[in-house]
């Protein structure tokens, strides 16, 4: 049987959706910087520290084994939704930066060397770009860019040409854009780049809220992503690595929790995956708390979410055709979830500054990506990204305190 997509229900599971800004109901169109959490998230932290908070993987006490279960049983709920072959092969870290930086530094300062190619694109955000300009930089390995399309889509012709020319290690992609909401082909990237001999990182900062990921069907080496864009908690995120590779890395911190055995004359040996890579006492609550935003998720259903999202980011982006006084980045592409614009000359700060007067909350500014920022020759853009709970009505409000802006603003 289709589950009927229950927007009232739904809206109802977010307490913070009734705030109000300036006098006038929040229209929050900000989710791509981060989503708001539905209650079940807000009570599975308020419910660990009421009645399971202990330390994990350390106590033989009742509460302490509980809340271990809990951990674990997270863990294996990010595994089941990614669908990777091993809960072990599921690393908690600090956010999606924090799992790049990790990738970047155990496999990077282990694997590359002097004249070695990283491959990055120019619809990267910073965060999977500097980590990889600071391996290149210590290493003396290469870092170059794939350009794009006259419609801002990835050109794959330069990625070939990159391949082609060599020494290339690894490629670190975006699986969704955050700025132009276009998704990368990543079946197809893939092949490429194991044809190649190569590894794929692929950043999915924006993409496991929209549509259904599956690590082991798109064969990626690495997949990283924040709960707090996924309707969890932040400073949570997950860093997901095949586990041969995982197995082949060092630690990238040191600490308690990540040891075999420690000897003042003999070193240290390692735990095992997944704890060798979560040195000290981990964020258990927000870990917990990512796998009831996952469950809160799958109550919905993620094909349904992507469906109804869908109708959403067309319905406001023919909208936003209609008015000549924007511009909007790769208006043809295939979106999930995020679009961007500018208002002819004006500074996009302006403009939402203008939507917030009027309860509209967006992002602007250049969105952590000044590369792709520099190639559209732009200082930055007004950015409206949906999630889940945003409505055709709300679109509509967004629409008409554009149009307000435009007149107050010309
Ligand atoms: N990377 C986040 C964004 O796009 C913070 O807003």
């Amino acid at each position: 049987m289709t589950k009927t997509y229950n927007i009232t229900s739904i809206r109802q599971d977010f307490p913070i959706l009734t705030t109000q800004v300036y006098n006038k109901p929040l229209v929050y169109l900000d989710n791509g910087a981060t989503t708001q959490k539905p209650q079940a998230v807000i009570n599975s932290i308020v419910n660990y520290y009421s009645t399971l908070n202990s330390n994990v993987h350390r106590g033989v006490h009742s509460l302490s084994q509980q809340a271990t279960t809990a951990f674990d049983v997270a863990r294996t709920t990010v595994q089941q939704f990614i669908n990777a072959q091993h809960a072990h092969e599921i690393i908690f870290t600090k956010g999606a930066t924090d799992s790049i930086n990790t990738v970047a530094t155990s496999w990077g300062f282990t694997n590359l060397h002097k004249g070695d190619v990283v491959l990055v694109s120019l619809m990267e955000h910073h965060s999977n770009i500097v980590p990889w300009q600071m391996v290149c930089n210590a290493t003396g390995a290469v870092l170059k860019y794939i350009t794009l399309n006259a419609d801002l889509t990835l050109n794959l012709d330069s990625l070939d040409e990159l391949l082609a020319q060599g020494n290339v290690k690894l490629v670190a992609i975006t699986h969704t854009s955050n700025v132009l909401g276009i998704t990368n082909n990543i079946a197809h990237i893939v092949s490429k780049v194991h044809k190649n001999g190569s590894l794929l990182l692929v950043d999915g900062c924006q993409t496991p809220q929209h549509m259904q990921v599956d690590v082991q069907f798109l064969a990626i080496d690495f997949y990283v992503f924040s709960a707090h864009k996924l309707y969890g908690p932040t400073g949570v995120g997950i860093l997901y690595g095949k586990e041969n590779l995982l197995n082949a890395m060092p630690p990238y911190q040191g600490g308690g929790g990540m040891i075999s055995t420690v000897s003042l004359d003999n070193g240290t040996t390692y735990a095992t995956l997944p704890h060798k890579f979560e040195a000290g006492t981990p964020n258990i609550e927000g870990n917990i708390a990512l796998g009831a935003a996952i469950n809160y998720v799958q109550s919905i259903g993620i094909d349904a979410i992507q469906n109804y999202e869908h109708d959403l980011v067309v319905y406001a982006q023919q909208q936003l055709l209609q008015l000549p006084e924007i511009i909007l980045y790769a208006p043809t592409a295939d979106k999930a979830g995020v679009l961007s614009f500018n208002m002819n000359n004006n500074h996009p700060f302006d403009v939402g500054t203008l939507l917030d007067k009027q309860g509209v909350a967006v992002r602007t500014g250049h969105h952590c990506c000044q590369p792709l920022m520099q190639h559209l020759g732009v200082a930055g853009t007004v950015r409206a990204s949906f999630a889940l709970y945003n409505t055709i009505e709300e679109i509509d409000v967004f629409i008409g305190a554009l149009k307000k802006t435009i007149s107050m603003l010309s």
